[in-house]
């Protein structure tokens, strides 16, 4: 396993527990492609490919006299551009003599213990001695530029990375117009793409299309990762399902425009693109510079969408969340967002913590509207100093009063943004971002602050760092409301506005390590309008992000099931709010809504004064329950066993590591009449273990005074038989059956422990 090198053949074999990625360096001198997948043995594969004359297909000058010879078909690591593959480019450049080509011939190699770091951004990090680096020289003899394509291996976890450094040795200035951290060639085979697309409150909604014979981008020009879409694809054979077929993921670690490209090309084939979004990028280099792209993390599983998740799911939680809360045991928190927007003062804020407190909370979250003139969401944002009008007690003794009822406390912020009604924007108009000459776009009324100026960064951080430090803040809300437009810095020259939304980016990284490197002890969660930002990059300085603002349960669950193809269970904020939901009218019972958010780090967004006696009842023996699945939900194997849609109830699954627990979780989505029963085959069991099931639910005895409830009586003996046993082969072969029922999205949560 790892990185092993046949010098005489020039073959780069990086292999893992179940994977093995090939390339080799040919006899003109090109670093192709030979092959990712199951592993074959530390087998040669360049058998697979013969080259042959193509007509269209022209020959790189290098090849002459050699017809067979082109680039356009050959399969490659990293492609040059503007020659003779008319496929998509991994890479565009402007030359200093204006040409667009680029041709990249093999240099040398090095092969470094541990893993490779990239400058100023975010990256896979290694626990120990588990990963190794290879790196790959490359250069254009015609204009010197050079090209050092890097690749991390993580053996045990089934994980490659790979980034490119792009250095300019040519003999003037170079403009990169396209810098793409990888591409892969699939010579064979026929798949299709796994996207997961959405917008703002329904995001990462899971897509499955073929890849045909054009071009297909999913991106973002959003100055974010975005709610529409999300940095992450998978791509798979067809025919591949969540326990079969070959699949391969792909996940930018990146924040900022991104794109990945597919493209089958006339004979097949299938290349993949994936790193900063082209359009609006440019970046210029001077002699002796070097660009870093962003990393992609890549998995194969040759067993389906299961597996490959709980690979990136391993990676993310070991490797990229680097929070001290990680591991830890999170507080079950109330958020107070849904249950107060704007309208609150400190006594508001005592009774509603005071009422938290008697539910079982354990963390107080104050939302947006404590800070300047903030009491809609048109001012104030950028003045980081307390609203006295609304906190009159000062927010010391706030803190100071819900820590004596034995509640943590938190605090929102939105440190990328600010209102032209504000005090920091009349003082530094020209922080914002803004192109001169016209009007800045706006979005919820507020302007983005210009990150790739460091005195805007050293503001935030100063303003915000005073507020964290005047009392005891445990956890911090991130948030971003709007998408990023404007892009511009005077500050640069003309021709290098084409850098300013990726200097955007490595700032908020910047403010973001600045942060989390004070405050270490403080437990951050990211947000942006829900999940506009959620990527690998941001899980690098905060382990969990509010999912999405859509809180009714229904959707949430088609929101947490695609974010679960790339993302685990523990980075995802997911909360119980109130009913009738705000964000859709939907009436749904409090039970179904809690076994909804124990799909991520559980908690509450709604004004405790409003519940029932027989709510509150109920909520906290959810709190309960909660804490005692804590480790089975947090850091269990996550199984969806439904695809969204396809029945009349979904239903999930997370099992111990050990296999020793497992928490079943179904939701009725669609009433209907004299429904077939439901019938749920288990995974991830030990087939060779008893386990034995209690069920949760709030189908109490209403359900069964309504006259002739249909299969009430059968229902009522299933929910009231204690203590029955099944093994593990059963539950997973056989399966478990459920009565069907009766009534709006009711909801099960079933647990199995070994007996
Ligand atoms: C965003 C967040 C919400 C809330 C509001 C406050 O929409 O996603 O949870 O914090 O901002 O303005």
């Amino acid at each position: 396993m790892g990185i092993t090198i046949n010098a005489e053949k020039k073959i780069f074999t990086l292999e893992t527990a179940h994977s093995a990625y090939q390339m080799q360096v040919d006899d003109r001198g090109f670093l192709r492609h030979l092959y990712y997948g199951s592993r074959v043995n530390g087998s040669d594969m360049s058998y697979m490919h013969i080259d042959y004359d193509r007509s269209f297909s022209a020959n790189p000058n290098c090849a002459y006299p050699v017809r067979g010879y082109s680039l356009d078909v050959i399969p490659q690591e990293y492609t040059g551009c503007g020659l003779c593959d008319f496929r998509i480019s991994s890479i565009g450049v402007i030359n200093p003599d204006g040409s667009f080509a680029a041709e990249f011939h093999y240099d040398s190699f090095e092969v470094r213990k541990g893993k490779y770091t990239i400058p100023g951004q975010p990256a896979v990090f290694e626990n120990g001695e588990e990963a190794e680096t290879l790196v790959i020289m490359l250069s254009d003899p015609a204009t010197g530029l050079s090209l050092e394509l890097l690749y991390g291996v993580f053996p045990e976890k089934d994980v490659i990375t790979r980034a490119a450094r792009i250095i300019n040795r040519t003999a003037g200035t170079v403009m990169i117009t396209k810098a793409g951290s990888m591409s892969l060639d699939f010579s064979y085979g026929d798949f299709d793409l796994l996207s997961f697309h959405g917008r703002h409150a329904m995001e990462r909604v899971m897509e499955r299309t073929p890849i045909v014979h054009n071009v297909t981008s999913i991106r973002s020009r959003r100055g974010q990762s975005s709610h529409q879409h999300n940095p992450f694809v998978i791509i798979c054979e067809k025919g591949a399902n969540e326990d079969y077929g070959n699949c391969y993921g792909f996940m930018l670690v990146y924040s900022g425009n991104f794109r990945a490209e597919t493209e089958k090309d006339q004979f097949d084939s299938t290349r993949i693109v994936m790193g900063i979004e082209p359009e609006s990028f440019r970046w210029k280099l001077e002699q002796g510079e070097a660009f870093d792209t962003p990393e992609v993390i890549l998995s194969f599983s040759a067993h389906g969408f299961t597996e490959l998740s709980h690979q990136y799911h391993r990676i993310i939680r070991h490797n990229i969340c680097r929070s001290k809360y990680n591991f830890a045991r999170r507080p079950v928190l109330l958020n107070s967002w849904e249950g107060s927007y704007f309208s609150f003062d400190d006594q508001s804020l005592l009774k509603m913590a005071a009422g938290a407190k008697e539910l079982g909370v354990e963390l107080f979250v104050l939302d947006d509207g404590w800070f300047g003139v903030r009491n809609d969401d048109n001012s104030g944002l950028g003045d980081w100093f307390v609203n006295e009008a609304k906190i009159r007690c000062g927010l010391p003794k706030l803190v100071d009063d819900i820590n004596a009822m034995g509640l943590k406390f938190g605090i929102w912020i939105e440190p990328e943004m600010v209102n032209e009604d504000s005090d920091l924007y009349r003082a530094h108009p020209d922080w914002a971002l803004n192109i001169p000459g016209r009007g800045p776009c706006r979005g919820r009324n507020q302007l983005v602050l210009n990150m790739s100026k460091p005195e805007v960064r050293d503001y935030v951080f100063d303003s915000i760092s005073k507020v964290l430090k005047s009392a005891n803040i445990e956890y911090v809300k991130w948030d971003v409301n709007r998408n990023v437009a404007d892009v511009y810095n005077e500050q640069f020259p003309v021709d290098r506005q084409g850098e300013i939304a990726h200097r955007h980016i490595l700032g908020i990284y910047d403010l973001l390590e600045r942060f989390t490197g004070t405050f270490p002890d403080i437990l951050f969660e990211g947000c942006s309008g829900g999940g506009g930002r959620f990527d690998a990059a941001m899980m690098y300085y905060y382990p969990q992000i509010w999912c999405s603002d859509d809180t009714d349960a229904i959707p949430r669950i088609a929101i947490q099931h695609g974010t679960s193809f790339g993302y685990p269970v523990s980075t995802i904020g997911a909360h119980v709010s109130a009913s009738p939901n705000h964000q859709t009218g939907r009436i749904t019972p409090v039970n179904t809504r809690a076994v909804v958010a124990m799909h991520g780090t559980f908690g509450y967004e709604l004004d405790p004064a409003k519940l029932t006696e027989e709510e509150k009842k109920e909520i906290r023996s959810q709190i309960l329950y909660f804490k005692e699945h804590y480790d089975v939900i947090q850091n269990g194997l996550y199984y969806r066993l439904t695809n969204i849609g396809e029945q009349y109830f979904e239903a999930w699954e997370q099992v111990s590591e050990d296999r020793s627990e497992a928490l079943l979780s179904v939701v009725i989505t669609v009433t209907q009449p004299n429904a077939r029963l439901i019938h749920i085959k288990m995974k991830g069991l030990d087939p060779e273990v008893d386990y034995r099931m209690d069920v949760r639910t709030d189908i109490d005895e209403k359900v069964f005074t309504i006259p002739d409830f249909p299969g009430g009586s059968q229902l009522k003996e299933f929910l009231q038989k204690e203590g029955r046993v099944y093994s593990g082969a059963a539950l997973m072969n056989g399966g478990i059956t459920l009565p069907w029922l009766m009534g709006n999205y009711l909801a099960m949560q079933l647990s199995f422990r070994k007996v």
